[in-house]
């Protein structure tokens, strides 16, 4: 009897100690958390270090994620990279392999691993900079005011920071959902589907294990090549319960990220349960991304551009600039929830520039009765915001347009591909706000996508669509090529983060270094699958193109916006619009310059 207690005893006594050991962690991660993220010590005091040995730092300046990122995969400060902290990096064991990718402009430059830290050497190097190696580190990582709890609080946050790959990735697979919301057409849903399902299929078989392409010696020595699954999730219903499905989805399938995606009404609910599970939402061909207010501490939903609060700010800008004669009266009219959003914006912005606008919301099912009667208010030498959408254009027709008065459009909201199906008598009176580039500079930036179109047959239906589209699935392929096999959500946000504007800059001179040698558009493909190994080929290249499917790698790139550029903690990346209208001929003339409001 005795016996058993004793065993019972030391049986359950450690089991004790580990319990209260992992209650009081959360704790100690959540101490560390505010030490690496908002600089503030377990005492509640602000951080302090020394940089340079004379520069002092404060609080959220001295915080370790200003440098080392969120992720704690590090970066690259000017020309001085900021190595990886998270648990696999400081702590790996002898025969771990870890790699990053330091430096994108430099190629792989990959991490040399170390004998893992422990308490005493990890405090040497913050207070005093000197490396588990014995090195002294670049001033450019501050010694820190650190006493014994920030320690153990900080080594606890080190020690789970992307020490696994989020959720939706495994050793083999990648998972991936597209959300689509109910009120997208049939065309633009099925050329939709149709684009994403033939990207799948072919980035499958170029990474099916007996045909997997060696992209990169990195790459190939951590297995960073995997499998894409994607599920499409398309809601029902009122937008108020998008989020439940979203979370019953999530839930039966979680995903790494949501890869593109489509609304043509709102996408606030999704960009809120993106940042609600922390998924990243990559560049969604969507007109109002988010509610706005909570944007200052988003950090999961990467878009394009604001959409059509983006536009409207560009046309208050536009019409009340110095340059131009000012109207006598600015009126709006909107009939949709999109067409709100954008009307509010434009309200905001005439606001902060000295104006009032004068709204008239119509019902979304006003037709043109509704439409006529709002008409009646407008006078001569009024500018009149016209928020409508794609079907509600064809209320115009029939209907003559009140003469000495400016109309505007929104590209986004009409889908820019019905420019040309405006009703005649409104063409001449009719300007676009047009957050897209010019058609004609765009042809040769669009060469790729228009040749991977043939080459799949698939139609070319919404041009703006299916570019973005394009350009949402060769990024991911590219910022998961570079980040090898640090799968983390944090990570794929910075990595975009830092890509865009250095991809899309060095692709451009690619691009039209190709272009200048070989002459023509339609081969800068073929020019560049023999310059990198890695890229689509051309339609005449089947076999070249069969072996590398989709995975377009180096070669792709530029969209069909003029530039994009996105910094650390930035998540829209164009920035400005056009205002244009179409000539007799048909076509799209620029009447401003691209305009960041
Ligand atoms: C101002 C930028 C900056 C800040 C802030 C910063 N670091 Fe660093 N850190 C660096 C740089 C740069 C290096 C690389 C130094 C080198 O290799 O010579 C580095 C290196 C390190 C190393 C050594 C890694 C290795 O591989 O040996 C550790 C550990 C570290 N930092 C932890 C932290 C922690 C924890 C914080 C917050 C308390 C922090 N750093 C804040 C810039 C920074």
């Amino acid at each position: 009897m005795m016996f058993t207690t004793v065993r019972f005893w030391t049986l359950l006594l450690p089991l004790l100690i580990a319990v209260a050991a992992t209650a009081a962690e959360p704790d100690l991660v959540e101490q560390g958390r505010r030490i690496y993220v908002e600089g503030v010590r377990v005492s509640g005091q602000p951080l302090q270090a020394t940089r340079d040995g004379t520069v002092s730092l404060s609080g959220p300046q001295a915080a370790c994620m200003g440098c080392h990122r969120a992720s704690g995969m590090g970066s690259v400060e000017g020309s001085q990279p900021v190595s990886p902290i998270g648990r696999r990096y400081l702590f790996a064991q002898e025969g771990d392999l870890v790699m990053a990718n330091m430096d994108g402009r430099r190629g792989k430059t990959l991490n040399q691993t170390h004998a893992p830290y422990g308490d005493e050497t990890l405090a040497l190097a913050l207070r005093q900079g000197i490396g588990i190696d014995g090195r002294t580190l670049s001033a450019v990582m501050p010694h820190f005011a650190l006493d014994a709890h920030d320690m153990s609080a900080l080594k606890a946050y080190l020690q789970q920071l992307s020490s696994d790959y989020s959720p939706g990735v495994s050793k083999q697979t990648i998972r991936f959902a597209t959300v689509i919301t109910p009120d997208v057409s049939d065309a633009r849903r099925a050329i939709f589907k149709a684009m994403l399902q033939s990207a799948l299929v072919a980035k499958n078989s170029s990474t099916a294990p007996r045909k997997r392409y060696m992209s990169s010696a990195a790459s190939f020595v951590t297995q960073t090549e995997r499998r894409w699954e994607l599920q499409v999730w398309e809601l029902t219903g009122a937008p108020q319960t998008w989020g439940a499905q979203l979370q019953q989805h999530y839930r039966d399938w979680p995903v790494f990220a949501l890869l593109s995606g489509l609304s043509d009404s709102t996408w606030a609910p999704v960009d809120a349960f993106c940042q609600a599970q922390q998924v990243p939402c990559w560049f969604p061909s969507v007109g109002v991304p988010s509610a706005g207010a909570a944007d200052a501490n988003a950090t999961y939903g990467l878009y394009f551009s604001r959409g059509v609060s983006l536009e409207a700010a560009v046309l208050a800008r536009e019409l009340l600039g110095t340059h131009n004669a000012a109207p006598k009266r600015l009126l709006q009219m909107q009939a949709s929830h999109a067409g709100g959003v954008a009307a509010q914006a434009f309200d905001q912005s005439a606001r902060t520039q000295g104006r009032n606008v004068q709204s008239l919301s119509l019902a979304a099912d006003a037709g043109p009765s509704g439409l006529r009667r709002a008409l009646q208010q407008v006078r001569a030498g009024d500018a009149v915001a016209l928020w409508l959408n794609a079907p509600q254009l064809e209320w115009l027709a029939g209907m003559t347009p009140p003469s000495g008065v400016k109309f505007y459009l929104s590209s986004s909201l009409t889908q820019a591909s019905t420019t040309q199906q405006l009703a005649p008598g409104w063409r001449s009176v009719v300007q676009w706000v047009y957050p897209y580039e010019l058609p004609h500079k765009r042809e040769a930036n669009l060469a790729y996508l228009h040749s991977w179109l043939k080459l799949r047959d698939l139609p070319l239906v919404d041009e703006v669509l299916q570019s973005e589209v394009f350009f949402a699935l060769n990024l991911m392929t590219d910022t998961l090529q570079d980040m090898l096999d640090n799968l983390y959500r944090d990570y794929l946000i910075e990595r975009a983060q830092d890509m865009v504007s250095k991809r899309e800059s060095g692709k451009a001179e690619q691009e039209s270094r190709d272009r200048h040698t070989l002459g023509r558009a339609g081969r800068t493909v073929v020019n560049a699958e023999l310059a990198h190994g890695s890229a689509i080929a051309d339609a005449s290249s089947a076999v070249a193109t069969q072996r590398r499917a989709f995975a377009l790698g180096d070669s792709t790139g530029t969209s069909i916006y003029p530039r994009l550029s996105l910094g650390p903690g930035q998540r829209f990346a164009s920035k400005g619009a056009y205002i244009v209208h179409v000539s007799a001929d048909g076509a799209l003339v620029a009447d401003s310059d691209w305009t960041v409001p």
